[in-house]
């Protein structure tokens, strides 16, 4: 069976074999802390469900031909900012797929509009221990480079939890492995689009 919303997101039921899979006409994106799991979980939804996948962070590395410490060092934060706000938006306007975004990206107030236009988005919610070991193992994000990682992490969380809070979905990825966040984060979009179509078949 095959259901369309008015937003356009289609899921295909087979409530015979209670097998699930998903047609969705709007990008997924997915947001979180560093360190959240953003790419990891996007690829593999993206597998999972068989859509591309694109990692912004990398489309701006590919689009300024260097790295993100490299142009946060020569040409400032601000600098950064703008690119990763044209990317975005490039991507949402191009074809349906599955994009993880850096952790500063839904933080911008423009980003913010055209997800929830163009997109269905995906909070990857961790708590701070998380957050701390898995950021420990890469040391090149230039945010946590000056000062106590921890410490500024529980900053980051103070200032952008309130706001990732806004996004379609959440998924509270706290308790759980990391091999269970796929079929929690999974869950949770099938949930929302069933929950789309229900609130269509309500009007
Ligand atoms: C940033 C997160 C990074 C990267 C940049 C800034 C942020 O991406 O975009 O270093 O502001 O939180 P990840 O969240 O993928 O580490």
């Amino acid at each position: 069976m095959t259901l369309q919303n008015t937003d356009g997101i289609i899921a295909m039921v087979d409530r015979a074999t209670q097998q699930k899979g998903l047609r969705i006409s709007k990008t997924i994106v997915i947001i979180g802390l560093m360190g959240a799991g953003k790419s990891r979980i996007g690829r593999d939804l993206a597998t999972k469900f068989g859509f591309s996948f694109v990692d912004t962070d990398d489309e701006i590395v590919r689009a300024a031909g260097c790295s993100i410490p490299d142009i946060f060092e020569l040409y400032g934060e601000k600098a950064f900012r703008d690119l990763e706000e044209r990317v975005i938006s490039r991507l949402l306007s191009s074809e349906v797929q599955i994009i993880a975004t850096g952790g500063g990206a839904f933080m911008n107030a423009k980003i913010r509009e055209e997800i929830r236009e163009h997109g269905v988005s995906i909070w990857l919610k961790a708590g701070l221990n998380v957050l701390v070991e898995r950021t420990s193992r890469r040391k090149s994000r230039p945010l946590l480079k000056h000062g106590d990682p921890a410490t500024i992490l529980q900053a980051l969380m103070n200032e952008r939890y309130p706001v990732y809070g806004e996004a379609d979905i959440v998924v509270d990825t706290r308790d759980i492995p990391v091999d269970d966040t796929l079929n929690a984060t999974a869950d949770a979009l099938a949930a929302y689009i069933d929950k789309q179509l229900e609130l269509k078949y309500d009007e």
